[in-house]
């Protein structure tokens, strides 16, 4: 360990230093200026709920993304990540209040007509976006928290909806006191402003620690005299209904009518206050503690401290301080939620390890006991742990936590009641299998299919950084007690089982044979087109009930569900393939066109394929399957790039979100 770093021990008396010098001054007050936002670096200084980012410099408080889905019916919040101190206690008990000021630039862009719901600015002691905050709540408080004092949050809300009686119009300034339901209001119109119009506004939002004044102006407005008349003015006593500390910054919410809610620039400062403390302790504290640091280095510094520790200390800090990040669990809780990794406990063992049920409290969880490996798998370990613990969409598994220590690494997932996808599928191998599932019905599997083409649209398009899942497989899919799909185990298995390697050669791919599409046998890389190749496998083994390859079956199965079933559709039989414990459920032509999609995602040339945007397109019936060649085309390689661009979305060179609106455009 070199002398530089330092121990737990040491940074707790620092800690301990700095704090007690903290109090020998005022409270200091907060201050920040963002003229604008840098894409993928300010997003570190806030503290944000899932779905918020910075795109375009600029705050999107509710998701701008193409896919329609994902912004309906959308809550956010996007708040500071420090505190500042509102209030304390000054000399005789009276209470000192921070004064402040912040100047922001919103921009609002409807995209229903009319859109909805609106943003807003909020003070508040309770960071997180609560649950079902979306639609008429702004992201400010839930039908349960509204009117209640635990809310602690205070907002001065921009409504382009009206969605109570009590709103004025669908253009008004608000404020709000722990509730969505304002103290007082005041329609902008007459102030020259329309929040929808996609134009600029800039907002000042001033407290002198009595009266809360906000003003609003078109941001290229010139005129001084414009810039300087309060839209809304209000005493109000903030330390009544907000805790000491609190912290600043947005929140705003969709519904079936959606907005994209940007914030652009954004400027705070807020007041030091004075508070009351009897310092004679402090006096004779702080150089007992120097002293104590003082000797605590020397010692270490003569020390040489375990290597496994140091180890240890760095994966916990580079996994912590991802702001986004599952928790840590200390291996004593894990051994006791899951009975000491109880072979009774065992829910299946893959490549990579064995997982377990285990109970923490009365919440089952799901534990993943990686294979013991202790060299090259632990920067793969953080980032994976940091990669999926960002990722939140209703069809992945979620991750809640990880432990690290003794040797073990361990990944805790949410449970899945009734397992994954490959129990019920398969009627071709009810073999070892304990008890026989219930075949899942038509609606269901088209449900599955739609779930997980979501879930590989949000890892392909959705998210900051593009994800590539790498082993779609049935096994792979997990069923949550409503039977919607999860997407489980991505790049993980992969990640490991790689360490566990000496060497790293092309035949070592990633991913699992029959799944596999023709090319990553040449080029041993895995891309989006082979993501969507074993989606394509996937979806006509749900269909057919059978799996991607297999030795015994007969009927030209010629080993690959593929060209069986490319070679029934050039005979004009597609509808033969169909699970035959479907009989009576079917829905023909639906069944025909998801048939059709999922052989085009596994055609030949990876060019070809449609992207997960597309997929999803025909799977909600907006558009139709593509067109496919009634012979299977032969693999070709290098393949041959698409002769004409069809299709603006076949943009197989665009690794990034397509946003709605161009870079020009905001
Ligand atoms: C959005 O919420 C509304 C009201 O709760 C609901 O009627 C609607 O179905 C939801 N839309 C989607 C796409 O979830
Ligand atoms: C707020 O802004 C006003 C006017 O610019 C200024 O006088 C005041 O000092 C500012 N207050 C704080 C706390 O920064
Ligand atoms: C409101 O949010 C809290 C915190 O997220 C959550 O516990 C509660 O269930 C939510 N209430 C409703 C009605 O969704
Ligand atoms: C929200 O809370 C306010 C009190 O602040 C109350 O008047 C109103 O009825 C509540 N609204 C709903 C929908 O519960
Ligand atoms: C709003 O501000 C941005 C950046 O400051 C600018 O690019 C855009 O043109 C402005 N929009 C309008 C409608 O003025
Ligand atoms: C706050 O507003 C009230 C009423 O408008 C006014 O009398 C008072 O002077 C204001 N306080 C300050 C500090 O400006
Ligand atoms: C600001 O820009 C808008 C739209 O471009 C224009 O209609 C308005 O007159 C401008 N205002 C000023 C004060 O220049
Ligand atoms: C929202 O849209 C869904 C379907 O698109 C509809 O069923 C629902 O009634 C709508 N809800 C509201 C509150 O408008």
């Amino acid at each position: 360990m070199s002398s530089m770093q330092l121990s737990s021990l040491q940074r707790s008396a620092l800690l301990l230093l700095a704090l007690l010098c903290g109090a020998l001054t005022p409270a200091g007050g907060l201050s920040f200026s963002y003229p604008t936002f840098r894409d993928n670096i300010d997003e570190k200084d806030f503290i944000k709920s899932e779905y918020s980012r910075i795109y375009f410099s600029a705050i999107q408080i509710t998701p701008d993304l193409s896919n329609v889905a994902s912004i309906v019916n959308q809550s956010g919040r996007f708040l500071y990540k420090k505190p500042f101190k509102l209030w304390g206690k000054g000399k005789g008990g009276v209470r000192s209040r921070a004064l402040f000021n912040s100047t922001f630039v919103l921009n609002i862009t409807p995209k229903t007509d009319p859109g909805g719901e609106g943003l807003a600015f909020i003070l508040t002691g309770s960071p997180t976006l609560p649950e079902k905050s979306q639609g008429e709540w702004l992201g400010i408080v839930n039908a349960s928290s509204n009117g209640s004092a635990q809310a602690n949050i205070v907002a001065v809300e921009f409504d382009t909806k009206k969605s109570y009686l009590e709103d004025v119009d669908d253009n008004h300034v608000g404020l709000d006191v722990n509730s969505v339901y304002s103290i007082q209001q005041v329609p902008l119109l007459s102030y020259g402003v329309t929040l929808s119009s996609q134009m600029n506004y800039t907002v000042t939002i001033r407290y002198d620690s009595q009266n809360i004044t906000i003003f609003v102006s078109q941001t290229n407005e010139t005129r001084e005299e414009m810039k300087n008349i309060p839209v809304l003015s209000r005493t109000l006593d903030l330390s009544e209904y907000l805790s000491q500390k609190v912290y600043v910054g947005f929140s705003a919410s969709t519904s079936n009518s959606t907005q994209l809610n940007c914030i652009r620039s954004w400027d705070f400062h807020s007041s030091h206050i004075d508070e009351n403390s009897n310092l004679l302790w402090v006096w004779i504290t702080v150089p007992a503690v120097v002293v104590f640091v003082t000797g605590v280095s020397v010692y270490l510094f003569w020390t040489r401290q375990d290597e496994e520790e140091d180890a240890h200390l760095q994966i916990d800090e580079e996994i912590q301080t991802n702001s986004t990040a599952p928790k840590k669990f200390k291996l004593k809780e894990l051994q006791r939620a899951t009975g000491r990794f109880n072979p009774k406990n065992k829910l299946g063992k893959g490549g990579f390890g064995t997982v377990y049920k285990g109970l923490l409290g009365n919440k089952e969880i799901a534990v993943k006991r990686v294979s013991k490996d202790s060299h090259q798998g632990k920067q793969e370990f953080i980032a994976e742990v940091t990669t999926i613990g960002s990722l939140r969409h209703k069809n992945l598994v979620k991750l809640i936590g990880w432990c690290y220590e003794r040797h073990e690494l361990l990944i805790v997932y949410e449970f899945m009641p009734n397992g994954s996808l490959d129990r019920f599928v398969f009627w071709d191998d009810k073999l070892g299998m304990e008890k026989e599932e219930p075949t899942l019905s038509w609606e269901r599997r088209h449900s599955i299919i739609l779930g997980v083409a979501q879930a590989l649209d949000y890892l392909h398009n959705g998210c900051e950084k593009r994800v590539l899942h790498r082993d779609i497989k049935a096994s792979n899919i997990m069923l949550d007690s409503d039977f919607i799909a999860r997407l489980g185990d991505f790049g993980l298995a992969r990640t490991i089982q790689q360490s566990g390697l000496t060497h790293h050669s092309t035949k070592e791919i990633a991913g699992t044979p029959g799944y596999m599409a023709p090319e990553t046998f040449l080029t041993g890389r895995a891309t989006v087109e082979t993501d969507v190749y074993a989606f394509g496998v996937l979806v006509l083994e749900v269909v057919c009930g059978r799996r991607p390859s297999n030795q015994n079956e007969q009927n030209n199965y010629n080993n690959s569900i593929v060209y069986w079933l490319w070679d029934l559709y050039s005979r004009g039989r597609i509808l033969d393939a169909v699970d035959s414990r479907l009989d009576g459920d079917i829905d023909e032509d639906d069944m025909a066109c998801v048939l059709v999609l999922g052989l085009s995602c596994c055609h030949p040339n990876p060019h070809l394929r449609p992207s997960m945007r597309t997929v999803l397109k025909v799977l909600t019936r907006e558009a139709d399957p593509p067109a496919l060649p009634t012979e299977r085309p032969a693999f070709v390689w290098p393949a041959m790039p698409p002769s004409f661009k069809e299709d603006t979305e076949f943009d197989l060179a665009g690794g990034q979100i397509t946003p709605f609106t161009d870079l020009t455009g905001r």
